[in-house]
């Protein structure tokens, strides 16, 4: 199997924190990819037995875990409320290894388009083809770094931009330099036709605080976050009617707390958004 670079290998993480949400008795969503991946490519200290941080790394394990599930129930609804709308075009970008495509009802004639970069696109199908699973809507894979040119890769895959469609960006803005992440958002909504549908990680969860020490069992992920724009605010300004949430809100609805150890650490931010007419945004290119 190819190897996952530093990158990828985030997607690999989100991937063990989902199988072991999907493991507990009260999970808020089964993920069967997730944890056929973590059968295949066993899971690191992260979210899983004696990981040998200390107090304060365990309380940031906790935060990204709850971050983590809280994100992936958030989007999960972002993407029935476009199935309740009719919607039948969906698009995940920086997909990495989501597990969507195998266990949400996307409604019928449905195509799901997962966007990411060759090398984990590569990596995922190997991993899919390996677990044996069905998906439950017709998947399309468009292998493109966001920094080419992913629209055109998407049309030629069949995406089309006079129908509504749905999207999503986990995990994914704040690995993007700010051009970039600007860019793929003007991206989006040229692509979106008014009542598309928008779900997006604005902010990253735990400390902001960028922490070195050994006690930091993320800080080799720190060091790839690049970006700091603010994605709710160029969102709504691109022409999109959104409103946020947060761990603590989203975990809070379905019966859950914030893990005491996580509870200090800071709750990080949601975003769900409908397109507007256009022609009430300030990109439109239509
Ligand atoms: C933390 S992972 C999140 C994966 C997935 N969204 C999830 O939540 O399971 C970040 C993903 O963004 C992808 N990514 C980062 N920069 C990208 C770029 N320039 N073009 C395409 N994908 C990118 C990475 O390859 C990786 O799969």
């Amino acid at each position: 199997m190819a190897d996952l670079d530093d990158l990828g290998l985030t997607a690999l993480g989100v991937a063990w924190a989902r199988a072991a949400e999907s493991s507990r008795d009260d999970a808020l969503f089964d993920d069967p990819l997730a944890e056929a991946i973590a059968r295949i490519r066993p899971r690191g200290s992260e979210f899983g037995g004696d990981d040998g941080t200390d107090e304060r790394g365990s309380a940031k394990i906790r935060a990204m875990y709850d971050w983590i599930v809280a994100r992936t129930v958030f989007l999960d609804e972002v993407f029935a409320a476009a199935v309740a709308a009719g919607i039948t075009q969906f698009v995940i970008l920086g997909s990495g290894l989501d597990g969507r495509g195998f266990r949400l009802d996307f409604g019928s004639g449905a195509k799901l388009f997962e966007v990411d970069r060759p090398s984990v696109v590569e990596v995922k199908e190997d991993l899919v083809a390996q677990s044996g699973l069905a998906p439950t809507v017709e998947r399309r894979v468009v292998a493109s770094d966001l920094a080419d040119d992913w629209l055109r890769a998407l049309q030629g895959k069949g995406f089309r931009a006079d129908l509504p469609s749905a999207w999503l960006a986990e995990g994914l803005f704040v690995y993007l330099p700010d051009g970039l992440g600007l860019r793929v958002i003007e991206g989006i909504t040229a692509a979106s036709e008014s009542g598309s549908r928008i779900g997006v990680t604005v902010r990253r969860a735990a400390s902001s605080v960028v922490d070195d020490s050994a006690a930091d069992p993320f800080a080799d992920v720190r060091k790839l976050w690049r970006s700091d724009v603010d994605v709710a605010q160029h969102v709504d300004a691109a022409g999109w009617d959104c409103e946020l949430s947060d761990t603590r809100e989203v975990l809070a609805a379905h019966g859950r707390s914030l893990s005491e150890a996580a509870g200090a650490q800071e709750s990080a931010t949601l975003l769900s958004g409908v397109r507007r007419q256009r022609g009430h945004g300030t990109i439109d290119r239509s």
